[in-house]
C-alpha cells in the first residue's frame, strides 16, 4: 500500500491545527518536515520548537528530512520528536555512524540523495537504513518541476533493496502529484511526499485517495 506523507513547507502556519485535522481526516500516513538551514540549501524553514509543537498536535508519524550541513550535530535534538529521521548523503557526515545513531535512539532511519548523486553511492548503507529518500528535485523549495531521472535511481533501488532481501521503504519528494506520481510508483516508490499538489487543495482528500490508489 502506497503512503502519503504531506509536506508542510506548503502549509500556512497560522491555520496549522485545522490544516493538520483536514490532513489527518484524508487518510495520509505521515507529516513530512523539511528543515532547511540557508546552508546545505540556499532557503530557511523552521526548527525544532516547531516540529515539538506539531508533535503536540498529532499523532501522526513525523517524517523529517534534514536539509543541514553536517546533520550529526542535531540528530540527538531532532530524534526526540521524529518518527523517521533522515539526512542528506552529501552533508558531511559520517553516513554509517549517523544512521546507526538514529536507530540507537529508537527512530527509523532514513539517508536521502540529491538529483546529482547516484544510487550506487549509497548501497552500502542500506542495510543500517529503515528508509531512503530520492529527491525529484533539487532540495530548497516546494513547487519545482519533477526530474524524470528519478525514476531510473528508484528503479535501480528498488531493485538492490530486493537483490539483499531488505525492508526499507522508497520515499520520493519533489513535484509529486497526479501527472508524476504513477511513474515514480511503478519505478519502485511506496512513500510519496507532496507539498503543493496536497495541502491546502480544496480536492485534498480525492487526490489522497488518487495517489493510495496507484499499484506497482
Ligand atoms: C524540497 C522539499 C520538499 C517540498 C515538496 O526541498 O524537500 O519536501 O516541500 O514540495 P512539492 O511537492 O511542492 O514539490
Ligand atoms: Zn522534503
Amino acid at each position: 500500500m502506497i503512503k502519503i506523507s504531506p509536506s508542510v513547507l506548503s502549509a500556512d502556519f497560522l491555520e496549522f491545527t485545522k490544516e493538520i485535522e483536514i490532513m489527518e481526516n484524508c487518510g495520509i500516513d505521515m507529516l513530512h518536515i523539511d528543515v532547511m538551514d540557508g546552508n546545505f540549501v540556499p532557503n530557511i524553514s523552521f526548527g525544532n520548537p516547531l516540529i515539538k509543537s506539531i508533535k503536540a498536535h498529532t499523532k501522526l508519524p513525523l517524517d523529517v528530512h534534514l536539509m543541514i550541513d553536517k546533520p550529526h550535530r542535531y540528530i540527538e535534538d531532532f530524534a526526540k520528536y521524529a518518527d523517521i529521521l533522515g539526512f542528506h548523503f552529501e552533508a558531511g557526515s559520517d553516513n554509517a555512524e549517523t544512521l546507526k545513531k538514529i536507530r540507537e535512539l529508537g527512530v527509523k532511519s532514513c539517508i536521502t540523495i540529491k538529483p546529482k548523486t547516484e544510487p550506487e553511492e549509497i548501497y552500502d548503507l542500506l542495510p543500517l537504513c529503515d528508509m531512503v529518500l530520492v529527491m525529484s528535485v533539487e532540495p530548497g523549495f516546494g513547487g519545482q518541476k519533477f526530474m524524470e531521472s528519478a525514476l531510473i535511481k528508484l528503479t535501480k533501488l528498488r531493485a538492490e533493496i530486493k537483490r539483499r532481501g531488505l525492508n526499507i521503504d522508497l520515499e520520493v519528494d519533489g513535484g509529486v502529484n497526479g501527472e508524476t506520481a504513477e511513474s515514480a510508483v511503478k519505478a519502485g516508490a511506496n512513500v510519496l511526499v507532496a507539498g503543493s499538489y496536497l495541502v491546502g487543495s480544496p480536492d485534498l482528500e480525492q487526490r489522497v485517495k488518487y495517489l493510495k490508489s496507484l499499484k506497482v
